[in-house]
């Protein structure tokens, strides 16, 4: 009888080249699994090589907004997982045609070919969302779900890691600005989750752990506000910024302007998607739908965060000499 091993399974990646993409292939690549990886530029995509073993990752051309280009990095593949998000329209990228079109292309490709979906959501999608990202993941949800009832679907919180946009960006801008804004007064609630946690996640799920037709609500072992998150980044990068409490309706206000900067530090429905906690809710812990579920205890963002902060210190790594 032949060997089964993760190498006979077969495993398309979409937005592997992202953040968690990174984090999600080197797990898949530690277990064995061969790799699939679905991107808009293949050739930007050579970083995520040195990760397998020669020939183990494999990267193709696909843009969710044309469903052929999905159907074709599906072909005979056994699981599908999508990473595939945005933060801010541009152009033809749009909340509905990438995240909620294209979800649905990846689930209708997977079905055809009878493959597993893992798809990655968000906390705070939601139907009735002020902001269109949260309205458009949750359409996707739906749609997935409508397409591959079996799907399992993963809401992380705030991903932290070395490649981060939430943790780094607030740094370099401490770095350069005297004043830090702290929107709609920086009360809202987050959960920062380690990036490596939420790939372990994936991973499990690629090797068959957590229920089909779930979903899964990731948050980290914290619950923190956003002024909170913004003294922690000012203590771990040892400057003293002003925290100024800037109002919902102000920081809407200055959004409409930033939002057509080439990587907007803030857009109207980033304020909108503010006004709403973004934490693992009681009902995901009662019911057992989350990073428990895989036995995962998540990792503290105090244990990570400074191991990559530091190049934000007036010193960087160096400290004084102490006679
Ligand atoms: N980062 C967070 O804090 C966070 C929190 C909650 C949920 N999430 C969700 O987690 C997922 C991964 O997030 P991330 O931080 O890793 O994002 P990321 O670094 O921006 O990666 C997104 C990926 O999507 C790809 N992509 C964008 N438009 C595409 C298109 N039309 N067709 C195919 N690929 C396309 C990007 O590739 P290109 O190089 O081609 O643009 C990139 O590989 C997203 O669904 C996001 O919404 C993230």
């Amino acid at each position: 009888m032949a060997l089964q091993t993760n190498l006979e399974t077969l495993v398309t990646v979409f937005g592997g080249s992202g953040f968690l993409g990174r984090h999600v292939v080197r797990a898949l690549a530690k277990r064995g699994y061969r790799i699939r990886v679905a991107v808009r530029r293949p050739d930007l995509a050579g970083h995520l090589q040195p990760l397998g073993r020669v020939g183990q990752i494999h990267a193709v051309q696909a843009n969710l907004r044309y469903a052929a280009s999905v159907d074709a990095a599906m072909r005979d593949a056994d699981v599908a997982i999508n990473l595939v998000g945005i933060l801010y329209e541009r152009g033809r990228q749009r909340f509905d045609s990438v995240m909620t079109y294209g979800a649905e292309a990846v689930a209708l490709a997977a079905a055809a070919y009878g493959a597993r979906v893992i798809h990655v959501s968000a906390l705070g999608a939601d139907p009735e969302s002020p902001s269109h990202y949260a309205r458009a993941k949750a359409t996707a949800e739906k749609a997935v779900l409508a397409a591959v009832p079996s799907a399992v679907l993963l809401r992380p919180s705030i991903l932290f890691g070395p490649e981060d946009d939430f943790f780094n960006r607030f740094a370099a801008m401490a770095r350069m600005l005297p004043v830090l804004p702290l929107v709609g007064g920086g009360h809202t609630r987050f959960q920062p989750v380690f990036v490596g946690d939420v790939a372990t996640a994936i991973a499990d799920v690629v090797d068959g752990k957590g229920k089909t037709g779930t979903t899964y609500e990731l948050g980290g072992p914290e619950v923190r506000t956003f002024k909170e998150l913004m003294e922690f980044v000012l203590a771990t990068i040892e400057r003293r910024r002003l925290l100024v409490p800037l109002p919902f309706g102000l920081a809407s206000f200055k959004a409409q302007f930033l939002q057509f900067l080439p990587k907007p530090p803030l857009t109207p429905d980033q304020v909108e998607l503010l006004r709403r906690d973004n934490v693992v809710s009681e009902e995901a812990l009662r019911e057992g739908r989350s990073l428990a579920a895989f036995g995962i205890e998540p990792t503290a963002m105090e244990t990570i965060v400074p191991s990559y902060l530091w190049r934000f210190r007036k010193t960087g790594q160096f400290r004084g000499r102490i006679a």
